[in-house]
C-alpha cells in the first residue's frame, strides 16, 4: 500500500489505502478490455464473468444471494436508488438516526418534502457505552426505537457502525424488533463503516437496503459499491435512476409488459460502468482474506483500537467518546480545553498523521485497520500530547 509508506494514516473511515497488487489488477483488466474491445463482441462475456463473478463475492460477504445484490458506484446512491422508488403514502414518517451521513439525510428530506412525508428522528449519538455488558446497548437502542416509532412509521433509517461516535448498532436485533410493528417498517442501513471491517453476521440479510462501499475499510478503489436488498424491496420499490441496465433485455416492449424490469438487484443498476474497478475490489477483498477471516481481522482492529482507547482515556485534557471499549476501529475523542478539532486536524497533518474532524458531535476521529502498527498509536497519543 503506497499511501501508507510515507505517513501515519489514522482515516480508514474516510477511505482506505489502495494496495499496489489492487492497482495492478485494474491496469491488467483496462488492458484486456482495449485488447478484446473497447466495444466488440468479443468483449462481452469478459465484462458479464467480470460483473458477475464481483456480484458474487458481494453477496457472499453480505450472506445472501447473489440475486440480492445491485452494484453501485458508493454508499450513497446504494441506500438512495432503491430508497427513492419505496411506496409511500403522504402523512407516512420516516423515522432517521441523528447519526447519519449528510447525503443520506438530504435524500430523506428531499424525499420528505416531495412526497409530505414526516420526518422523525431517533437520538442515538448519546448511546456511548462503547462494547456494554449485558446487551445493554441493545436495550437502549430497543427503548430508543418504542419511544420513537409512531404508528405510520414506514422507514427507519440507521448506519450499521456510526461514523461520528463509533458506536455499533445491533442491526439483526433492530431487524426482528420492526417486524413487530404493525406497518413493518423498512429498514435501511448504511453500512459505509461496517462493510470490510465487521462480520456482518446476518445483518446484511436481515435489513431492507444494506447499502456500502469498497474504497473505504476493504481498500478497493474509489467508485465501486453496492447494496443487499430485502425481497420485499426488490417485489416493492420502483427504479428511480432508470437506464438500459435495469432492463430486462434492451429491445423490450413496454406496451405489454407491466414491468419490464429485473426482478433482481439488478433492476437498480443503471448504464455503463468502469469494469476495471471490480478486478482491483475483488483482489483487495482476496489480499484482506489471505490475512485471515473476518472475525480473526477484526479482533486485530479491536485490540488496536482498545490500545488507542485506552492511551487517549489516560491523558489529561482528553476524553474519548465512548466510555468503554470501542466496538470497532473507530476512536472519536475530545479536548477539554479549547483547542480547535480542525487546528490538531492540521498540524497534526504537517506531521504526516491524518485524523479528521467531525462537526456533529465536534470531535476528532482516528480509524485503526489491521496495517496499523502499534508504534504508528504511540506516535499519535504523543503528538496529542502537545496540545495540552
Ligand atoms: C456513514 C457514511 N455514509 C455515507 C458516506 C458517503 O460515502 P459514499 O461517498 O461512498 O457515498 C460516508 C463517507 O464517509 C459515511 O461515513
Amino acid at each position: 500500500m503506497p499511501a501508507l509508506a510515507n505517513k501515519s494514516y489514522f482515516n480508514y473511515g474516510g477511505q482506505g489505502p489502495l494496495p499496489s497488487s489492487s492497482l495492478e489488477a485494474m491496469i491488467s483488466s483496462w488492458q484486456k478490455i482495449q485488447e478484446l474491445g473497447p466495444f466488440t463482441n468479443d468483449l462481452w462475456p469478459y465484462l458479464s464473468i467480470e460483473i458477475e463473478k464481483t456480484r458474487n463475492e458481494l453477496a457472499k460477504l453480505c450472506e445472501v444471494r447473489p440475486n440480492r445484490i445491485a452494484l453501485t458506484e458508493n454508499v450513497t446512491s446504494g441506500c438512495i436508488l432503491p430508497l427513492l422508488g419505496l411506496p409511500f403514502d403522504a402523512g407516512d414518517h420516516i423515522l432517521i438516526s441523528d447519526s447519519e451521513h449528510p447525503g443520506v439525510v438530504a435524500a430523506c428530506k428531499e424525499m420528505a418534502r416531495r412526497q409530505s412525508l414526516i420526518i422523525d428522528v431517533l437520538p442515538v449519538k448519546n448511546l456511548r457505552e462503547g462494547i456494554s455488558e449485558k446487551n445493554k446497548n441493545e436495550v437502549d437502542l430497543i427503548n430508543l426505537l418504542e419511544a420513537h416509532l409512531s404508528k405510520s412509521t414506514r422507514l427507519v433509517v440507521l448506519s450499521h457502525l456510526l461514523w461520528n461516535t463509533g458506536q455499533l448498532m445491533p442491526i439483526t436485533t433492530v431487524s426482528k424488533f420492526l417486524s413487530n410493528h404493525p406497518l413493518k417498517p423498512y429498514l435501511l442501513v448504511d453500512a459505509a463503516q461496517s462493510f470490510g471491517q465487521i462480520p456482518l453476521g446476518n445483518s446484511a440479510a436481515s435489513a431492507d437496503i444494506y447499502a456500502f462501499t469498497g474504497h473505504k475499510w476493504a481498500c478497493g478503489p474509489e467508485g465501486l459499491g453496492g447494496v443487499a436488498l430485502s425481497q420485499r424491496v426488490l417485489s416493492e420499490s420502483s427504479p428511480t435512476l432508470i437506464g438500459w441496465r435495469g432492463l430486462q433485455h434492451e429491445g423490450i416492449s413496454f406496451d405489454n409488459k407491466p414491468n419490464p424490469f429485473h426482478s433482481d438487484g439488478r433492476r437498480f443498476e443503471v448504464a455503463t460502468s468502469c469494469i476495471p474497478l471490480f478486478a482491483g475490489l475483488r483482489n483487495s477483498l482476496k489480499l484482506f482474506a489471505s490475512e485471515g477471516t473476518q472475525t480473526e481481522r477484526f479482533k486485530i482492529i479491536r485490540k488496536l483500537s482498545f490500545n488507542l482507547w485506552k492511551e487517549l482515556n489516560a491523558i489529561k485534557g482528553i476524553e474519548p467518546i465512548l466510555q468503554g471499549q470501542p466496538p470497532s476501529g473507530i476512536v472519536s475523542f475530545t479536548y477539554s480545553n479549547n483547542i480547535k478539532s480542525i487546528d490538531v486536524v492540521k498540524s497534526l497533518g504537517k506531521k504526516s498523521i491524518w485524523i479528521r474532524n467531525l462537526q456533529d458531535p465536534d470531535c476528532l476521529r482516528a480509524c485503526v485497520h489491521i496495517m496499523t502498527e502499534f508504534k504508528e498509536i504511540e506516535g499519535l497519543t504523543t503528538s496529542l500530547k502537545e496540545f495540552l
